[in-house]
């Protein structure tokens, strides 16, 4: 079928064609139709049949194939093709890629597109694997790490394979037994992903802590972070054994600032355990419903070592200067919790030679690419939500360039007068940057992604 076929007639009776055909689909309800793509040439008016087809099936998905490699003798970009197809089919949820792949496979940076892209199947042809010493198909490396890192986005596989191409040993079973066997040797998740398992490519609405007060299946939600919590107790330990010499009598005091249910202040008496460094420490925190833990705590685990503070810390009239200013108000973009407005009212009561933990923050983007987030966005089919900072946990994700840092706070503001009240009042919070990025390749950029990353204390 040529549906873009320069003879009037031969398109005519193409598109007659398809749409029997679609209607068919529909009428005995299959879940998805295959169309095929020339690998060159023109290919608007296919775009315009699928998309009408994607108008007349109710149920059915399009999956549009695919070469995955450019066609012999051609330099024409088979993502580019895709892409004209889905920007013509206004990326439409219901419209996925099938990545035929047969023989030799494009450079790494043009592969990673793909996993952007909503690609159902792999489609391998028995000529792109090897024989074994043993005459059983294996496939080369390159293809291999293809394969096995499409696998986490749950792909079917369909091997093509005429008689005559077939190996000499394994039968058709041979290549199911070697997919099967790639799949399973995929390397195990590590330990943010397993963290993260089952938020992966989800847009999450960002938190307000300082305005809400959280529930505590958030509060547990973080509690299982991993890394965090290992890395601030290692950040209390050294500024302990770096601020008081061993067997010395003082005592540290250490506010941790928006303690939550209180896991840095467990961090921080364990820390203090291990430098052998005596503490007193001030639990201070906003929301009600979180200091009925942190009082259960203190009464089960913490005894009089904790001073449990139900305030905000912008208006908390402490009793005393703290030595090590713990707090956790980083979100996922560093400021976007209201840390360093935060923090500012809280530094009132850090000593002048005291320690934030954090002692910075920058905050860094990049450009990227996701048909998923995109279609989510879009589905609310409003401004509001396209403009929102969601947090997400990326996966189907393509990085467009390396990120490029913004902008950075430091902690305590040393610089930081303007009194409260005065219209100035935040103006050394505000931040501004335009970026430049160096993309090798052509790709929809469809969003921005923001990163942190934080200095807790010296190289922590
Ligand atoms: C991201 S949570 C971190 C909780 C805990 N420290 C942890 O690491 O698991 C931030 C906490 O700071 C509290 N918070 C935010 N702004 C505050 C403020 N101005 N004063 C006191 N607590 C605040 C929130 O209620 C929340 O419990």
């Amino acid at each position: 079928l040529n549906l873009d076929s320069p003879d009037p007639r031969v398109r005519r009776e193409a598109e007659i064609l398809v749409r029997q055909q679609v209607q068919w689909a529909s009428h005995i309800g299959t879940s998805a139709i295959l169309f095929d793509v020339p690998a060159t040439g023109p290919i608007v008016n296919t775009a315009r049949v699928v998309n009408s087809a994607l108008g007349m099936m109710t149920y059915a998905n399009a999956w549009v194939r695919i070469r995955l490699a450019p066609a012999p003798g051609s330099d024409e970009d088979p993502w580019a093709r895709w892409n004209t197809i889905r920007t013509l089919c206004s990326h439409n949820p219901k419209l996925s890629a099938v990545l035929d792949i047969s023989g030799d496979i494009p450079a790494s940076p043009l592969l990673r597109r793909w996993f952007a892209e909503p690609v159902k199947v792999l489609a391998i042809h028995a000529d792109a694997f090897l024989e074994n010493a043993k005459g059983f198909p294996v496939l080369g490396k390159k293809i291999q790490a293809f394969i096995r890192e499409f696998s986490q986005f749950g792909v079917q596989f369909i091997v093509t394979s005429p008689a005559e191409v077939q190996h000499s040993a394994g039968g058709l079973a041979g290549y199911q037994q070697y997919l099967r066997h790639l799949y399973r040797s995929r390397p195990e998740l590590d330990v943010v992903d397993r963290f993260a398992s089952g938020y992966h490519d989800y847009l999450q609405s960002p938190l307000q802590p300082l305005m809400d007060n959280l529930e505590s299946a958030t509060y547990e939600v973080f509690e299982k972070d991993p890394i965090k919590y290992r890395e601030y107790e290692r950040a209390v330990y050294h500024a302990l054994m770096d601020r008081v010499p061993a067997d010395s009598d003082i005592v540290t005091v250490i506010m941790v600032v928006g303690a939550g249910r209180g896991p840095l202040v467990e961090r921080s008496l364990k820390a203090a355990e291990a430098a052998g460094r005596k503490v007193r420490v001030y639990a201070v925190e906003k929301n009600p419903n979180a200091i009925v833990t942190l009082k259960n705590r203190k009464e089960d685990e913490w005894g009089d070592r904790v001073t449990v503070v139900h305030c905000d810390m912008r208006y908390w009239e402490a009793p005393e200067k703290t030595d090590i200013l713990v707090s956790e108000l980083l979100g996922s973009f560093g400021d976007n919790e209201l840390s360093p407005e935060c923090l500012d009212g809280a530094q009132r009561f850090l000593k002048a030679d005291g320690i934030s933990i954090p002692s910075s923050y920058t905050a860094y983007v990049t450009p990227v690419s996701s048909t998923k987030l995109h279609n989510e966005v879009m589905s609310y089919d409003d401004l509001e939500h396209v403009e929102t900072p969601y947090v997400v946990k990326f996966r189907a994700v393509h990085e467009l360039a390396e990120p490029v840092a913004v902008w950075r706070f430091d902690h305590p503001d040393l610089g930081f007068q303007a009194p409260p009240g005065t219209s100035t009042f935040n103006a050394h919070n505000t931040r501004y940057a335009c970026a430049s990025f160096v993309i090798e390749q052509d790709a929809t950029l469809h969003g921005i992604a923001g990163y942190f990353e934080s200095t807790l204390y010296k190289d922590i």
